[in-house]
């Protein structure tokens, strides 16, 4: 499974890719407004620090504009993925860019029928809001089930991209079901790392180890 960072923090960004398991980022228009930063400025920063798929979202809601945008958007870098809504308008846009060898994200996707479309219109990725459909009291991680059966019983090459992760058991089950990637904001990712047994493990093999009076260097 592929991890991707969901934020426009570029420090944020700097620390975890440092670690080697961020695969991507995304950001939407929330975060970016969240950084303060030109957005144009914020996507070229982002992609300089990572070098996998970077989903910028377009702004504009008619088809023409839509492509206006991604045109400029495109352009920063070649690791760009545009992030189209899903709406009608969203995926004529990805049907055209992804006609043109473009990366498209479809974003907002809260149904099968939904993520159907999204691979017929050709896009890369379609972003299921897992988070938002829990909180309404819907099961998020069903509707990831329900387009993984889908998209294998065409062989659709449309990846499933976990969106609106709101913690580390969202990630298992998502990779439980054989997901392509998980989008997670900063602190889930940390999350992962963490075992409390791990903590308590290690530092009883160094309270030992330190008993002996011996180093390997
Ligand atoms: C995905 O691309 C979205 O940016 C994101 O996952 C939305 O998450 P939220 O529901 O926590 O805002």
């Amino acid at each position: 499974m592929k991890f991707f960072i969901d934020t426009a923090d570029v420090k944020e960004i700097k620390e975890l890719a440092a670690t080697g398991m961020v695969d991507g980022v995304t950001t939407n228009p929330s975060l970016a407004a969240k950084s303060g930063k030109k957005f144009l400025d914020l996507v070229r920063e982002i992609c300089a620090v990572v070098p996998g798929p970077v989903s910028a979202e377009v702004t504009a809601t008619d088809f023409d504009t839509m492509m206006k945008e991604a045109a400029v958007l495109r352009k920063i870098a070649a690791n760009v993925t545009i992030k189209v809504p899903l709406t009608p308008d969203g995926l004529k846009a990805c049907k055209t860019l992804s006609g043109e060898g473009v990366m498209v994200n479809v974003t907002l996707c809260f149904s099968p029928a939904q993520a159907l479309l999204a691979a017929k219109a050709g896009a890369s990725f379609i972003s299921p809001f897992v988070g938002r459909l829990d909180d309404v009291g819907t099961d998020g991680m069903a509707l990831i089930r329900d387009i993984c059966t889908i998209y294998k019983n065409y062989a659709f090459k449309t990846e499933v991209l976990v969106a609106s992760i709101r913690h580390p058991m969202h990630v298992v089950e998502a990779a439980k079901i054989g997901a392509h990637v998980s989008t997670m904001p900063p602190s889930t990712l940390r999350q992962l790392f963490n075992h409390p047994l791990t903590d308590k493990g290690l530092k009883a093999f160094l309270d030992d180890w330190a008993k002996t009076g011996q180093s390997i260097l």
